[in-house]
């Protein structure tokens, strides 16, 4: 169990990957990859470091691979073993016990608020962490032990990042004051403004710790932005309550919606990897060189 006592996360993974079609017609887009592990790995490894011990999955139709990675493969097992590949043996069993894994489908898309309160049977009475499948943060603590760092009670806690001006349609945005360690009390949230009406700079980024009391205000939640049920407006609920935290947070956040964010994911962690970061940064190289490629 993490320090602060929240053992479920929700990982809201029922999208239908726009951005990424065609690719994401018969592969879920949390299954691509960013060097050998499909991105909803290096979620579910942010939860597991930070002491979560149980995913509720929210998934949709079709999105079965998911599960899938996450589950023990006895075929597979069986040739790895008997071709003496001892090492891809371990890991793909490392990967199978990370953490008890509990797929809810989300029969319909109404929008991440909708979506978080399809977990809500899975959650029961108890405080639980929301980590968003397209926001992967590369940071010592994960990001989301510095949101249950500063989780207290029965507040909702936020991870923060200062984002351009020109991008606030992209985010939700927090206002309120900031206390002497920095966290942000937030009294505002806007899901999504315009530049000229974001009330600060301040945008979430798709961490999140809740309390449970959040469910019944989702179920009466109206449609917001998009006609689609906003968690930050259940949220801005809670804030005008005074029982919501923003935390910036450290790190480097790697914002794999997109094709871009993806490569640039991709060449980051391929570039952690002793073995590999050479040959990536020659093979940038000659790219650079020779501009017909
Ligand atoms: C969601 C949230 C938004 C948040 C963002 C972070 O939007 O609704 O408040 O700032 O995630 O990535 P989405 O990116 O799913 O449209």
């Amino acid at each position: 169990m993490s320090s602060s006592g929240v053992r479920t996360a929700v990982i809201p993974a029922a999208g239908l990957g726009t951005r990424f079609l065609p690719v994401t017609k018969a592969v879920p887009k949390e299954m691509l990859p960013i060097v050998d592990r499909p991105c909803i790995e290096y979620i579910v490894a942010e939860a597991v470091q930070a002491g979560i011990e149980r995913i509720i999955l929210v998934s949709a139709r079709g999105k079965e691979a998911m599960a899938d990675h996450f589950s023990p493969n006895p075929a597979l097992e069986a040739h790895l073993e008997a071709t003496g590949k001892s090492a891809e043996l371990a890991e793909v069993r490392r990967i199978a016990s990370m953490a008890e894994i509990v797929v809810v489908l989300q029969q319909e898309a109404k929008g991440l608020g909708h979506a978080v309160h399809t977990a809500k049977d899975h959650v029961g009475d108890a405080p639980f962490a929301v980590l968003l499948g397209d926001d992967i943060m590369d940071s010592d603590p994960p990001a989301i032990s510095q949101l249950l760092a500063a989780h207290d009670g029965d507040g909702a806690v936020v991870g923060l990042l200062e984002v351009p001006l020109e991008d606030t349609q992209r985010y939700g945005i927090c206002a309120g004051d900031f206390d002497d360690a920095g966290r942000m009390q937030v009294q505002r949230m806007v899901e999504k403004p315009r530049p000229e009406d974001a009330p600060s700079r301040f945008g979430i980024v798709g961490r999140y710790v809740l309390p449970p009391d959040i469910f019944e205000i989702l179920s009466q939640t109206q449609p917001g932005r998009g006609g689609e049920i906003q968690l930050t407006d259940a949220l801005a609920t809670l804030a005008s309550q005074g029982r919501v935290t923003g935390v910036p947070l450290h790190g480097t956040r790697l914002d794999t919606g997109n094709v871009l964010g993806l490569l640039r994911a991709t060449l980051h962690y391929a570039r952690k990897r002793p073995e590999l970061r050479p040959r990536i940064d020659a093979l940038l190289a000659e790219f650079m060189q020779d501009n017909t490629r």
